[in-house]
């Protein structure tokens, strides 16, 4: 049975990915949603034109992710597609945010990324395409959004390595590095405060950078980066001096 996994696909650009595969994937079987809101998953019910199978999982916890694995083994499904979307960032400066905010960042953008991804490897075959959400904060370290720009250069790196692992498998696989992008992300990560005006004049459409990742993942590119700000930004940080871009940012 071939299927794709979507993780974060209660909301934002999970939930947008689990739309656009269904209409592009005609051979699958089932798309499998994880999300911990199970009445936000219960939305994609008669929207879609493939079986959901739906979990409700926190994927910080050791229990949900055995879950997942024992759903795995009982199954056995071709996985031609892993997305891992679900991911959360708190602005504040270090010292500022509670011990639970920083920790939560890396243990559900680094630590359960990298759990899901490795605990639905052994099932992906050839010819099939992981997208892993990183983000334009990957590029460079960000002053009041330092753990998250740091959780999201780990899984820029990881998923670079990835990808050259899993070449000589033919598998695909892709990080998106989206500037700001209009979801429910900002509700948690801003808690009141005010969204930097650099990054709310650039602010992208989940539709937009979804559509183009997966045109980027089906062109076999290792990164998906839409539009031409974040492509300019991208190329400057490549060739400025960090302190500067920081400065800036500050
Ligand atoms: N929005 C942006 O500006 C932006 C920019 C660059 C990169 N990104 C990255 O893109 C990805 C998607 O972000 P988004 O903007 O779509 O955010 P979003 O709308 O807030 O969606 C986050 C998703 O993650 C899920 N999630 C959170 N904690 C979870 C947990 N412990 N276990 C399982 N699922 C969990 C949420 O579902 P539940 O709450 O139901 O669990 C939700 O479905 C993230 O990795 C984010 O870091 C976002």
């Amino acid at each position: 049975m071939k299927i794709a996994i979507v993780t974060g696909a209660s909301s934002g650009m999970g939930r947008e990915m689990v739309y656009q595969l269904a209409d592009r994937f005609g051979g699958l079987s089932e798309i499998w949603v994880i999300a911990r809101r199970m009445e936000r998953l219960d939305e994609f019910d008669g929207k879609l034109p493939l079986k959901v199978r739906k979990f409700a999982l926190d994927i910080t916890d050791a229990e949900s992710l055995k879950r997942l694995k024992n759903e795995l083994e009982v199954v056995r499904p071709e996985v031609k597609l892993l997305v891992n979307s679900a991911g959360c960032g708190k602005y504040g400066k270090i010292g500022e945010l509670t011990p639970e905010e920083s920790s939560n960042m890396i243990r559900l953008n680094i630590e359960a990324l990298t759990a899901v991804t490795e605990l639905v490897l052994p099932y992906i075959s050839a010819n099939s395409r992981i997208i892993q959400f990183a983000s334009a904060a990957a590029f460079v370290p960000q002053p009041g959004f330092a753990v998250y720009a740091a959780t999201k250069s780990y899984v820029l790196s990881y998923t670079r390595a990835l990808a050259q692992e899993l070449k000589s498998r033919n598998i695909s696989v892709t990080a998106v590095c989206p500037g700001s992008v209009e979801t429910e992300f900002f509700d948690y990560a801003l808690d009141g405060k005010k969204l930097p005006l650099y990054k709310k004049a650039v602010i992208s459409q989940p539709e937009v950078v979804v559509k183009h990742a997966i045109q980027d993942s089906l062109m076999g590119k290792r990164m998906s980066i839409s539009g031409p700000v974040m492509k300019g930004f991208f190329v400057l940080c490549k060739f400025l001096p960090h302190d500067l871009i920081m400065r800036f940012i500050k």
